[in-house]
């Protein structure tokens, strides 16, 4: 079997609505594993972010200062017709508990049917992060809550800042 001299992109696609402490979990994870990691963030999103696409991307490259093989993009369209555009061969998603399994598989199966070629790998966080998630942490955090600690410093600014421009402060 001849030996495969690509690089080894990995692909971790998601909203990053904003990016929190488990996804960094798993992006430091990964980061040794291949030889360049692309954090791409859907602009498309029908899900009306509180972040802008452009945001999201300076809060993520932001924490991925320092590691010489990640990088941020930002994708529209099928993640699979973006990994083709990028050379990568792999998607990796965390997977943080049960419930997440049946829409993670389904999409992992999607993704195989549309490009067989992709292989999805699924990565557990840090059991401290296994409940977190983009819409906890603004739901805890505009009601009130304390998210410093689920968070990057710099995110939970971005936070403070867009509460009181919704404040008209
Ligand atoms: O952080 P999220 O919202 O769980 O990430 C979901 C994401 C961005 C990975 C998924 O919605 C996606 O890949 N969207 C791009 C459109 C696409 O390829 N859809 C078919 C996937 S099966």
């Amino acid at each position: 079997m001849e030996a495969d001299r690509r690089p080894r992109i990995a692909v971790c696609p998601g909203s990053f609505d904003p990016i929190h402490n488990g996804h960094l979990d798993i992006i430091e994870r990964i980061c040794p594993l291949f030889d360049e990691v692309v954090v791409a963030v859907l602009g498309n999103d029908e899900k009306r972010p509180l972040f802008s696409v452009e945001e999201r991307m300076e809060m993520i490259g932001e924490q991925c200062v320092g590691s010489r093989s990640c990088r941020v993009e930002s994708f529209s369209g099928l993640l699979v017709h973006f990994m083709d555009e990028i050379g990568a061969q792999v998607i990796v998603r965390g997977l943080r508990a049960v419930s997440d399994f049946e829409y993670e598989f389904q999409m992992a199966l999607m993704n195989r049917r549309l490009n067989e070629k992709f292989e999805t790998l699924f990565m557990t966080p840090k059991e401290e992060y296994s409940y977190l998630s983009s819409r906890l942490v603004k739901e805890v955090y505009f009601l009130g809550g304390d998210v410093s600690g689920l968070v990057p410093k710099r995110v939970l600014v971005r936070l403070q800042d867009r509460r009181r421009r919704m404040e008209g402060k």
